[in-house]
């Protein structure tokens, strides 16, 4: 395609805060907008209000969607029509009355209440209090987190000064090793949270000062209880390398382990009848000490124990140990805290599929090698959970959980590869307060990219995601959720993505009739209430799984950062990711039945993609967590969009 010139607004998109000091005042005016711009975003992509009624200006970005029941237009200053019905706010909303009178509406709340009346269902006066609620908290948790950000790029910029680095990435490799620099990189990378959630930062439960305690944009440092549980009180599932969760706690954690078991021997206990349990500290005064008062009483748990200095990652409840020895693994825990939609349990079927899912993972890829060395993951090496003895229910040790995720081969490399978590490549730079992935792009080039260099980064980089998860669903059914969050890309010194680095097992999805056909089994966890996650009679679910993340708030999230970023004409991006998803196709054929082959190639390339209904699932106030909707496939035959 000819690469015109197609300018965008101007206007700044979420990643676009200014890198110097902002006042707390910009911060929550940039945050309302922010808001404004994800409800603007779910409510057309969602089709609760219809789309085809917005009025596009001949030129320029401007647009109206008519009120005609109030006698009055809803007017966007800045509208940007993108792929997949994607309508993206640049700019200002005004309501315009009949009289001519204007109302500028500034705060989502305006916004919610002024468009409820036209959503395609009626909402109930609770839900809709409710997502005012979250959206306001949302609101001003992302404007505390823009002014601490604010200080916090101020001292990355006074290091960088000294050092003479070219930008934050280039800063790191020279002055950290690559672990520190991947770990220091997902927390500062976790300022804008997931891309279009409307209650993407929502944390009722917290007051202001504990998100500040507790967040990763915070940078903060958490505590972590190295409680005791009693051994024959936990259900533990462990990879097959691991024979015996406390031989293996003691390995890792070899300090921690004597303090824990001179704890147990000052209160006369028996240290072999009980395992390590880490515990988060605000789950353990806010939840723990209350919900579990009856298994204290019994015996059950000693909630006593040493504490270990902690750094929360993305995911805010999965935590990275601060300990001067070794490298210790990742450890995920349960928080009875509600974080943007759900409350952050760690159930069991997470704890039994999470070593499973990831032994499997780990056999495939020895056998792919890695899928042409581009896919790693982090193992989740062990997991448990509190079941009773007697009782032997699973449920009530969804808060009383852990999962341990192993870090020494992703982290501790000597191949110069910095695993960077994708969400981070999205986080303005502290330099320019341009996306982070600039710096990449730019790595290697005097200045700025042209679009014909962004347009082979993109290739690269989309190259390296779809292959490999492609190949893995494909070949054999395993769906991996590669999210922004749950993906790092390991990047070169040049800053060219080489591969990519998975988590997150626990929920993983997968088709057993693909597996199985490959001589692989997976037990699946079976419980009553419990939705499944190994699928035998269709692959849908696991298509979905792998669309909605990896495709939907992954790779189309990217093709309209860089579009906008460096007004690249309206479609090329997606042009590009079209051509490597073939590609991707046509890289496995001759591996697959040529049925499946061709109804995968038809899903993921012309068909309508499924997502998660976000807005709508709040709105009905969770009631189903599998709601979803179809945007139109922006890789299908690309028709120029009329408003591009
Ligand atoms: N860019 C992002 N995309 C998706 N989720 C994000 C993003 N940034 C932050 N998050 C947060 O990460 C979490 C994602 O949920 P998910 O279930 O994948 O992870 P988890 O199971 O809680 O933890 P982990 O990934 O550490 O195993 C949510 O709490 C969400 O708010
Ligand atoms: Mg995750």
């Amino acid at each position: 395609m000819q690469l015109s010139n197609h300018p965008l607004p101007a206007s700044p998109t979420s990643q676009a805060l200014p890198a110097a000091s902002a006042p707390q005042q910009d911060a929550t005016a940039f945050s309302r907008h922010n808001a404004l711009r994800r409800l603007v975003r779910c409510l057309f992509a969602e089709g609760i209000l219809d789309c085809s009624a917005l009025v596009f200006a001949p030129h320029g970005a401007a647009a109206w969607f008519p009120l005609w029941d109030q006698h009055a237009l809803l007017y966007f200053s800045g509208l940007w029509a993108a792929p997949a019905a994607t309508y993206v706010l640049t700019g200002t909303v005004t309501l315009v009355k009949a009289d001519g009178t204007r109302l500028a509406i500034d705060t989502p709340g305006q916004l919610i209440d002024l468009l409820a009346p036209r959503f395609d269902f009626t909402p109930s006066p609770e839900s809709l209090a409710g997502l005012h609620d979250d959206v306001a908290n949302s609101v001003a948790n992302d404007a505390l987190a823009r002014s601490h950000r604010a200080h916090w790029n101020q001292t990355l910029r006074q290091a960088m000064e000294a050092t003479g680095a070219r930008g934050l990435v280039d800063h790191l490799r020279q002055n950290c090793t690559l672990r520190e620099a991947a770990v220091l990189l997902e927390q500062w990378g976790s300022l804008e949270g997931h891309p279009f959630y409307p209650t993407w930062k929502t944390k009722p439960q917290l007051s202001p000062a504990e998100v500040a305690q507790l967040s990763p944009e915070f940078d903060a440092q958490v505590p972590v209880r190295i409680a005791a549980l009693r051994s024959n009180m936990a259900y533990v599932e462990r990879m097959p390398h691991v024979a015996d969760y406390r031989t293996w706690f003691a390995e890792r954690f070899p300090q921690v382990w004597q303090r824990w078991k001179d704890g147990l021997a000052a209160r006369h206990l028996d240290e072999r009848d009980w395992l390590p349990l880490p515990i988060h500290s605000w789950h353990l005064d806010h939840y723990v000490k209350d919900a579990y008062a009856a298994e204290i009483a019994e015996g059950v748990l000693v909630f006593d124990g040493p504490d270990i200095d902690t750094r929360p990652t993305m995911s805010f409840r999965t935590m990275v140990p601060q300990l001067p020895s070794a490298t210790p693994p990742f450890i995920k825990l349960p928080l009875a805290l509600w974080l943007t939609s759900e409350q952050r349990s760690l159930q069991a079927k997470s704890i039994h599929m999470g070593p499973r899912i990831s032994a499997v993972i780990e056999r495939i890829l020895a056998q792919e090698q890695g899928f042409g060395h581009r896919l790693e993951i982090f193992p989740e090496e062990v997991a448990l959970h509190y079941r009773h003895a007697v009782r032997q229910e699973d449920r009530p040790g969804r808060h009383l959980s852990v999962a341990y995720r192993a870090t020494a081969q992703a982290l501790d490399r000597n191949d110069g590869l910095l695993p960077i978590t994708v969400a981070t490549l999205f986080t303005a730079s502290p330099v320019d307060g341009r996306a982070l992935i600039t710096e990449l792009i730019e790595r290697p080039l005097a200045g700025r990219a042209t679009p014909e260099a962004v347009g082979v980064y993109f290739r690269q980089y989309a190259r390296t995601v779809v292959q490999p998860v492609l190949a893995i669903y494909l070949l054999y059914g395993i769906g991996l959720e590669a999210h922004q969050q749950n993906t790092s890309v390991l990047c070169a010194e040049d800053g060219t993505p080489r591969g990519l680095l998975i988590r997150d097992f626990g929920d993983g999805r997968t088709f057993a009739p693909l597996l199985e056909a490959r001589g692989h089994t997976l037990q699946p966890y079976v419980h009553p209430g419990i939705l499944p996650t190994v699928f035998r009679d269709d692959i849908e679910p696991v298509r979905t799984f792998v669309l909605d993340a990896c495709f939907v708030c992954h790779l189309h999230e990217l093709a309209l950062a860089l579009t906008h970023e460096y007004q690249l004409p309206p479609t090329w991006l997606w042009e590009i990711l079209r051509e490597e998803t073939a590609a991707a196709f046509d890289a496995v054929k001759p591996r697959i039945e040529p049925s499946l082959w061709h109804a995968e190639r038809t899903q993921f390339l012309e068909a309508p993609w499924p997502t998660r209904s976000v807005l709508r699932m709040h709105l009905q106030q969770y009631a189903d967590y599998r709601l979803q909707h179809h945007l139109p496939n922006p890789l299908a035959a690309l028709q120029p969009s009329a408003h591009g």
